[in-house]
């Protein structure tokens, strides 16, 4: 029995404004029309029952994930009390599968990934799946293209075993959000991948490692899976919940484990970090304007994105724009410069 955890939380900043911390970015129609948390459990529907998948996410989202997701039982919509990255949440997840059934294989998906080949990432969870089920922690890996430095890269080792033409390797490294001079040489080098936040063990594998590489985090957990859904059980998470320390999964336990593998695929994932990405996906690049969530009035308009929430958007002797607009703000920025959106809304946080 495959079960799955998905964690949900905290708000990216460079798909602003659509994304907000009351509106993350995986309670949005991106790509669209169905938003991209609805689109990660639509993904592994064909693999697991939805009363074996787990959405982690904060108490401000909990409302919205669980409209966008009438599908899974209520009890399968774990709300912490606080964000403590995804070490804590991810972690909660494996302990609640546990109690089901200890030594059950289970997956941590991102909530707010594309992925353009749904069927070739189901075959990689399968063939990670074979790896955890001799007890590795199990990472997917993805052919990096440029020196990312938001993300974690992962050495391959000597290969392990293969499943329908997978070939699993042993992670001789691992290195979560490396600087660019590290990044580059670890691209130069041909032997990392990305880790595309994709994590497939045994409950136990998982929480054993929590024992041993993060204790308080594992005693906690431990507690909290002991009362789960008793009387009270929400007073005394909240107050063991406070008290963890904010890790996140990559540095907590990947970064120092023992026995890690990967799975090396290419199922066309991208992380869709900011508008540029979104406009390469939908071909915005390719000189075409694109409309989503809304409709758009173009005349000699050209490689423009659109993302609208309902109003007509017109747009007239343009080029390489993204335009967002939202009921309070409308951003209207250059393709090339959507990296730097974020720069804004540090600014407007600092001006309050
Ligand atoms: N419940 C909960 N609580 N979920 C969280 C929290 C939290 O405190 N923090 C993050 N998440 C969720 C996010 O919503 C997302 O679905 C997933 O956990 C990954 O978290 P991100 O915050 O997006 O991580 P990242 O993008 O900085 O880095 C991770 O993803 C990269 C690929 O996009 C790492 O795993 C990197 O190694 C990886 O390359
Ligand atoms: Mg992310």
């Amino acid at each position: 029995n495959l079960y799955a955890v998905i964690p949900a939380g905290g708000s990216g900043t460079r798909l602003w404004p659509a994304s907000r911390k009351g509106q993350p970015k995986f309670l949005l129609p991106l790509p669209g029309p169905r938003s991209m948390l609805q689109t990660t459990i639509d993904r592994l529907a064909p693999l697991l029952p939805y009363s074996n998948m787990y959405v982690v996410t904060g108490s401000a989202h909990a409302v919205a994930v669980a409209r966008q997701l009438p599908e899974l039982p209520e009890g399968n919509i774990v709300v912490e009390p606080a964000p403590r990255g995804t070490g804590p949440a991810i972690g909660l997840g494996a302990a609640l599968i546990a109690r089901r059934e200890p030594d059950a294989v289970m997956g941590s998906f991102a909530a707010d990934h594309y992925v353009a080949e749904p069927e070739r990432f189901r075959a990689a969870v399968l063939a990670a799946v074979q790896a955890a089920e001799q007890g590795y922690l199990v990472t997917i890996g993805i052919k990096p293209t440029y020196p990312e430095t938001g993300y974690g890269y992962i050495r391959c080792g000597r290969p392990l075993l293969e499943r329908d033409g997978l070939v699993i390797h042993e992670v001789e490294e691992f290195k979560e959000k490396p600087d660019r001079q590290t990044a580059e040489a670890y691209l130069q080098s041909g032997r990392y991948l990305w880790n595309a936040s994709m994590f497939v063990w045994r409950a136990s594998t998982l929480l054993e490692a929590m024992r041993r590489l993060l204790p308080e985090v594992y005693q906690a957990l431990e507690q909290i899976a002991g009362i789960w859904g008793e009387p009270g059980y929400e007073e005394k998470l909240a107050e063991l919940w406070t008290q963890l320390p904010e890790i996140t999964i990559d540095h907590g336990i990947m970064e120092r484990a023992e026995r890690v593998a990967v799975v090396p695929a290419d199922f066309g994932w991208t992380d869709l970090g900011d508008w540029h990405s979104l406009g390469e996906l939908l071909g915005a690049s390719d000189g075409a304007t694109i409309a989503v969530g809304c409709s758009v009035i173009a005349e000699d308009t050209e490689s423009t994105l659109v993302y609208g929430s309902g109003r007509t958007v017109v747009t007239l002797g343009v080029r390489n724009l993204v335009i967002v607009d939202t009921e309070d703000v409308v951003l209207v920025c250059d393709r090339s410069r959507a990296q730097d959106v974020r720069r804004i809304v540090r600014r407007l946080e600092e001006e309050g």
